[in-house]
């Protein structure tokens, strides 16, 4: 008997519908699913039962390795051929033609912006960079050596205190608004905990820079009328944030998307999107970077270092993906950008020991057979410590642009009729119903 699943029809390219058999081997009934965009419904696996009242079969993907958690339009990753796109246009051409600002318009409304509406999206983001005065005395109540992602995550999760409208997720112009206040806070909110982190005084907004020459001047100015941004630190930066500004279905924007899906207001999601990234497998990959290259010490030592890592006491931090099977786009773009801040700043010492790491590693069947490259955070901590950043804050460099593609894709998710609240299904692994036994008895 045939049975046909409720997935959305779809043709191949000659008309014709495109489905899968499967055969139940415990019943011998045969199932056809239809596939749709190559995937095939998890639901409709539950009509095959090996019993009258079973609940039907489940599909089951620890870490999600295989499961599409969504249908989204926003960025487009080819981990086979390293292609990385955000809404058709490819980030080689961004980081190169666009700005931060520009890519941003375009992660959140589909296009990139004419003349007028990218001025009007930028003076919208300027006019909201400054933080209500009681989120600033909270954050100078937290511990004087307070980790920068944590003070990022506990405030960004305040702000759903002070715009008391943001849980009206339904509403569009709600929508917006948060989005406008989020992207234009959270460089204030990270220069904040920069600040508070090495005792010196927090640096209000200065709106006659750009976002991240404002960005700049709340981290580092100090007594001058002014600060006057290093127009290629500045564009470094830049183009960091451009390549730093969605990635598709990530832990971080995975966790955006679940929390989101109860329908809580943007900001306490976007505070456990940020708690996500904070892990070393995460955006904290590029601070272990940095250790493990200080760890290193010295170029002699890499192939020893390499020996450790293969045999398991280790990983190679800054290597590896989860979609990558061949070189991060995002990484090739990284080591060109940092060969113009090390003209500028003198080379890094760790870059020699990261070079060398690089070569020995690719030629390595161990990371070959794996197919092992360097990802984004190989280089970008090397730059961000050349610049004068201090490991602590590198996590919050990450967040600062990632919470554009956090919103992009939270607002797809709102808006999209399909989806429902996250709540995966589990394999009940543990004992059978037993009677309760009085302490005495145990
Ligand atoms: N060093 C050494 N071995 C590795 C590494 C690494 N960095 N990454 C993966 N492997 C090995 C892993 O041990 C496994 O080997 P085996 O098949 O013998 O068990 C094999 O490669 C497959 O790895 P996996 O853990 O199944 O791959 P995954 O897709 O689950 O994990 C990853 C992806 C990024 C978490 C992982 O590669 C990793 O831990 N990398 C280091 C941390 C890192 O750099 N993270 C930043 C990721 S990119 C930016 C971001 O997302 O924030």
């Amino acid at each position: 008997m045939v049975q046909t699943g409720k997935g959305t029809r779809t043709n191949n390219q000659d008309g014709v519908r495109e489905t899968i058999t499967v055969t139940d081997n415990r019943t011998g009934r045969e199932y056809e699913l239809d596939i749709t965009d190559g995937t095939v419904r998890a639901r409709d696996f539950r009509q095959l039962k090996a019993y009258e009242g079973d609940f039907g079969l489940m599909v089951y993907d620890p870490g999600f390795a295989n499961t599409a958690s969504c249908r989204s339009a926003i960025t487009h990753i080819n981990g086979e051929q390293g292609i990385l796109e955000y809404r058709g246009y490819p980030i080689e051409e961004l980081a190169q033609r666009s700005s931060f600002l520009e890519t941003a318009y375009l992660l959140i409304h589909g296009d990139l912006p004419g003349a007028g509406a990218l001025e009007a999206w930028t003076e919208e983001i300027r006019m909201h960079t400054y933080l209500h005065e009681s989120m600033k005395q909270m954050m100078e109540a937290f511990q004087y050596d307070a980790h920068p992602m944590g003070m990022f995550v506990g405030s960004v999760a305040a702000m759903s205190t002070f715009y008391r409208d943001a849980k009206n997720v339904n509403d569009p112009q709600s929508r917006h608004d948060q989005t406008i206040r989020l992207i234009a806070k959270v460089p204030t909110i990270a220069a904040f905990s920069y600040r508070h982190n090495l005792g010196k005084p927090y640096v209000y907004p200065d709106n006659d820079l750009s976002y991240v020459g404002n960005f700049l001047s709340m981290l580092w100015k100090m007594s001058e009328p002014q600060y006057k941004p290093n127009p290629t630190l500045e564009k470094a930066i830049d183009v960091l944030f451009i390549l730093h500004a969605d990635h598709e279905q990530n832990c971080s924007t995975n966790a955006m998307r679940s929390v989101g899906s109860s329908e809580v207001d943007p900001y306490s999601a976007t505070a456990a999107a940020a708690a996500a990234l904070y892990g070393p497998l995460h955006g904290g990959a590029n601070e272990a970077v940095i250790r493990m290259l200080t760890e290193i010490g010295d170029k002699s030592r890499v192939p020893q270092f390499v020996k450790h890592v293969k045999s398991g006491e280790g990983l190679l931090w800054g290597f590896g993906h989860r979609i990558y099977k061949s070189y991060d786009p995002r990484a090739a773009i990284i080591k060109r950008t940092a060969d113009e801040v090390f003209e500028m700043t003198g080379p890094n010492p760790l870059l020699e020991i990261a070079l060398e790491l690089e070569r020995i590693a690719l030629e390595d069947e161990y990371f070959i057979e794996r197919k092992l490259y360097p990802n984004v955070d190989f280089y970008s901590g090397i730059i961000y410590q050349a610049l004068g950043f201090p490991v602590d804050i590198f996590p919050v460099l990450f967040a600062i642009p990632r919470t554009v593609g956090w919103l992009a894709q939270w607002r797809e998710m709102i808006e999209d009729p399909e989806q429902k609240i996250a709540r995966p299904r589990q394999v009940f692994v543990g004992p059978e119903r037993r009677a309760y036994v009085p302490i005495e008895r145990r």
